[in-house]
């Protein structure tokens, strides 16, 4: 995960128009706030117009060579996988296994390299920061193997606590699993540090990128990361498709996870032999349409440039924290804004997470609320639910004015009740 001062500033507006949704007005005639990015983004008119152009004429099952309809479906899902590649910097194309999210992603690697790899008393090392995508699997590995779990702590503040990292290493460590942008506090995590720590201990690495690779220019071969895993409708793509990159030669010795038709290469009464890669771990048919639309995703966000998105969402951060300052009794999730990606957590003296949500939305404000699929995290800050505003590239300075006045109206109307 790379990001760079140098990128001109973004002006939303100047493509806010490809976004149909965003011109949505609800509750009255209020504009539609879209503030809730981490948890999925909105697609411009190029992507729906892929997705659309794809089942109006090249859609059929991915078997090449079977017909011309198949063979037009085929090229088209292969150069997603090809977009994919460069857009990770991978070095082979099989290295990209289409699943259908993160979390499959991290179960796929959970069974097949987990369950051939791992025994008791081995060691996997997560951190506190997780989202529960990149815990359950794990834990249920070691209920399987008798595996022992263990955490990186993070600081008040949520940041890694890095001088834990080789303590925590021993010679039964197989493997590290680290987020690389929490998906609450917004830390940017130090990915690269925490894998070199982990090679040097002989452990293999997995960097759940879901909250990283949409926002910022990202390099597999750079971090030397292991398995990376995102998904695509985080990053204006289609629900339904995501992305397991994995080095060549963990791939090849991995056992297939899901089993059926694509992934074999002969199958008899008894046995099957699998599939080369990526076929081996894509059983049935794949998320083919969405794919293609993850494609097309790429090619906007790679035309608007990581560095200028980053920055943007960095200006965008920095106007939230600032607003959210001036109205007093707001209690922040996370680092700085210079330490972390669009995402800003928080907790609001006397009102419950819930209720902030609710009112903001009156006001046209979409954010989420609650533990946001990280109770461990929300246990170790003392909290029982946050509120969460994300932002992406189309979000405005004046969508985060917006937020600001409709929580100075939440906090006013809760002073009200109380008073
Ligand atoms: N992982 C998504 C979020 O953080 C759903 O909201």
């Amino acid at each position: 995960m790379t990001t760079v001062d140098t990128a001109p500033p973004l002006d939303p507006q100047s493509f806010r128009s490809d976004f149909p949704i965003l011109n949505k007005t609800i509750h009255d005639g209020k504009p539609l706030v879209y503030l809730d990015n981490a948890s999925t983004t909105q697609r411009p008119r190029q992507v729906i117009d892929a997705i659309v152009r794809m089942y109006e004429s090249e859609y059929a099952n991915v078997h090449r060579g079977i017909h011309w309809l198949s063979d037009q479906s085929t090229d088209r899902y292969e150069d997603a996988r090809e977009k994919v590649r460069q857009l990770i910097n991978a070095q082979h194309r099989h290295e990209v296994i289409f699943t259908n999210g993160t979390t499959a992603a991290i179960n796929l690697v959970a069974r097949s390299w987990g369950d051939s790899n791992l025994k008791s008393g081995d060691e996997i090392i997560l951190t506190e920061m997780e989202h529960h995508a990149n815990l359950v699997p794990w834990q249920q590995l070691a209920e399987r193997t008798g595996c022992v779990l263990k955490h990186i702590p993070i600081t008040d503040d949520g940041q890694l606590v890095m001088d834990t990292v080789d303590s925590l290493m021993t010679n039964r460590t197989r493997l590290v699993a680290c987020t690389a942008v929490s998906n609450v506090l917004g830390t940017i995590n130090p990915v690269k540090q925490v894998i070199q720590r982990a090679h040097d201990a002989g452990a293999v690495t997995l960097v759940d990128a879901a909250q990283s690779v949409p926002h910022m220019a990202t390099d597999v071969v750079d971090l030397d990361a292991d398995f990376l895993v995102f998904s695509g409708h985080k990053m204006m793509g289609p629900s339904g498709v995501g992305v397991l990159y994995g080095k060549e030669a963990l791939l090849d010795a991995m056992p297939p996870f899901l089993g059926g038709g694509s992934m074999i290469r002969r199958v008899k009464l008894d046995s099957f032999e699998p599939a080369e890669l990526p076929a081996k771990f894509e059983a049935g048919t794949p998320p083919i349409v969405p794919a293609v639309g993850l494609g097309a995703a790429i090619d906007y966000l790679q035309n608007i440039g990581f560095d200028a998105i980053h920055q943007h969402e960095l200006l965008l951060t920095k106007k939230a924290h600032q607003i959210l300052e001036g109205i007093g009794g707001i209690r922040f999730l996370g680092p700085i804004p210079e330490l972390k990606s669009g995402i800003v957590a928080f907790v609001v003296d006397g009102i419950h997470a819930h209720d902030v949500a609710q009112l903001l939305d009156r006001e046209g404000v979409a954010i989420r609320a609650g533990h946001h699929c990280t109770m461990p995290l929300h246990k170790r800050l003392k909290i029982g639910a946050s509120s969460r505003a994300s932002f992406y590239l189309y979000n405005t300075l004046e969508e985060i004015e917006i937020l600001g006045q409709a929580l100075e109206k939440a906090r006013s109307v809760f002073q009200r009740k109380r008073s």
